[in-house]
């Protein structure tokens, strides 16, 4: 159904006290964006002609969250209620018939239960159609008071529930569509007649029904759409359902994930088929991982991109990399911004890496720093290899070409070359670049001094003899007594 006639109206002004923050509410995050980003998300699918987000606390960090979804934002201030929120919008609205308003802490809502929402509005020529949902624990959320099987009289404030209406399980989600030649009207009846002095947009429901018009209430199917994010407890259980869909997600795609509770990913990941997952891996960001790799446990994977049987071995961490196919990277290794790692090649256990390309089938197995280097193919570079490629002051690049052997507990000072083919003797220090197929050593020669051991050993055994024992012939000297300052001293 095109929805030409209809506008989305955010509200997301509030500053979230129950969070007890400096951040707004709507910036918090959960499942990996912040609450107001998977809100205007799930409207964006809807096609409306406007998409409002009312904003006020720290506006303009709302504001460069929903801009570049299209969305335009309205500044609320003071911010006198949910009701006054709308009456804000109405100043950005173009000639829209309809309204579908969300607040912007009820982030886990899907595009489907929107567009049955207006859907049903529509079919039932409403002036309000409020998505509710029937709850175990209803406190916190205002109450669905209805008069008939299908139409509201009322939403009731927890703050304002008398002891029969404290037991209706039917909760409003904050969530509606309305119509807004009903809605202004309304609106402009609403009193702040509460204890925070504000204009709640709930209130507009009871003007509506008073005046005869229809308000209907259409029930989540799955009531944890609906939840609101007003406390640190209401956050992570938001967080904990947003990572379950997306984990039950891939898992559906093809992908094993063992111990799937213990599994962090972001909405924007994609993994291919038989990808195998272990338990405590956290795949962040924009990350995409292939088919057929292995991320073992503890490893940390953030906006890197990964081809086809990767092997990520335990506790490794990736940012904005790119590994090819059949690398295999870790345990214990971490690849930082600008890391390449070309087919086949292997970056083993505490090695790090910072814009580092690592050519195909070459091995840098242990104990390693690449910063600012390039290495060739089929290069193998020794444990302890480290490349010098900042003088304090500035960056300086490591060229090391192809079928290259880097010996043991190397220093290579940047900016330098090692040429294809080169070797370079372990322990050395290279400041100058070494030609190909040349070795480079650069280390003090070795000296061996024979017997010198023995020797030394003789003269440390003569000054160490045992002194004779005086005990019985002379009288023991009393031990002199410190005193307590000196002896802490
Ligand atoms: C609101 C509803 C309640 C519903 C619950 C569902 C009202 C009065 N109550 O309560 O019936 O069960 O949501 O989660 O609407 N906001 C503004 N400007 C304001 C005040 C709030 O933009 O002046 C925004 C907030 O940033 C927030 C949203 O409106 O995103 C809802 O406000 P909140 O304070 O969370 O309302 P609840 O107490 O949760
Ligand atoms: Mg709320």
């Amino acid at each position: 159904m095109s929805n030409h006639d209809l506008a989305v109206i955010v509200l997301a002004a509030g500053k979230g006290t129950r969070l007890k923050s400096n951040l707004a509410k709507v910036l918090h995050k959960a499942g990996g964006r912040t609450l107001v980003e998977h809100i205007v998300r799930a409207c964006q699918p809807l096609k409306a002609r406007d998409t409002v987000v009312v904003v006020g606390h720290q506006g303009e960090q709302v504001a460069a969250v929903v801009e570049p979804l299209w969305a335009v934002t309205v500044l609320q201030h003071p911010q006198n209620g949910t009701g006054h929120a709308v009456r804000v919008a109405k100043r950005a609205l173009g000639r829209a018939k309809f309204a579908l308003v969300l607040p912007g802490d009820a982030p886990l809502v899907r595009t489907d239960t929107l567009k049955a929402l207006i859907a049903m509005h529509r079919n039932g020529n409403a002036a309000a159609t409020i998505l509710s949902a029937v709850v175990a624990d209803p406190s916190g959320y205002g109450r669905v008071v209805c008069k008939s099987e299908t139409a509201v009289s009322a939403i009731v404030e927890e703050s304002q529930l008398t002891d029969e209406q404290r037991e209706i399980n039917e909760i409003n989600s904050a969530i509606y569509c309305f119509t807004l030649e009903n809605l202004w009207p309304a609106l402009a009846e609403v009193k702040p007649n509460n204890k925070h002095r504000e204009l709640y947009l709930t209130d507009a429901i009871a003007v509506m029904s008073g005046k005869g018009e229809t308000v209907l209430a259409q029930v989540a199917g799955d009531s944890r759409e609906v939840l609101g994010c007003n406390t640190r407890a209401d956050l992570a259980e938001v967080d904990r359902i947003f990572r379950e869909w997306k984990r039950n997600e891939l898992m559906d795609a093809g992908v094993t994930i063992q111990l799937p509770e213990t599994v962090l990913i972001d909405p924007d990941v994609t993994a291919g088929e038989d990808t195998v997952i272990e338990a405590g891996v956290q795949l962040l960001g924009k990350t995409r991982l292939g088919a057929r790799c292995s991320v073992r446990t503890g490893s940390v994977i953030v906006d890197s991109v990964i081809g086809d049987d990767v092997k990520v071995e335990a506790h490794s961490l990736m940012a904005e990399s790119r590994v090819e196919d059949g690398a295999s990277i870790g345990p214990f290794a971490r690849l930082r911004v600008g890391t390449q790692v070309k087919p086949g090649a292997r970056v083993g256990n505490f090695v790090e890496t910072k814009k580092a390309i690592v050519g195909e089938g070459a091995k840098v197995p242990h104990l390693t720093y690449l910063g600012d280097a390039k290495v060739g193919a089929k290069t193998n570079i020794g444990a302890g290899t480290i490349t010098c490629n900042y003088d304090g002051f500035q960056k300086h690049p490591t060229h090391i070409g192809k079928g290259v052997f880097i010996g043991s507990d190397s220093v290579l000072v940047a900016p330098v070359r090692i040429g294809d083919h080169a070797y370079v003797a372990a322990g050395s220090t290279i400041t100058e670049n070494v030609p190909d197929d040349s070795l480079g050593i650069g280390r003090g020669r070795q000296i061996n001094k024979p017997g010198w051991a023995t020797k030394k050993r003789r003269e440390l055994a003569s000054t160490l003899q045992p002194q004779k024992s005086s005990r019985h012939t002379i009288k023991k000297e009393p031990r002199p007594r410190r005193s307590k300052r000196k002896h802490r001293r």
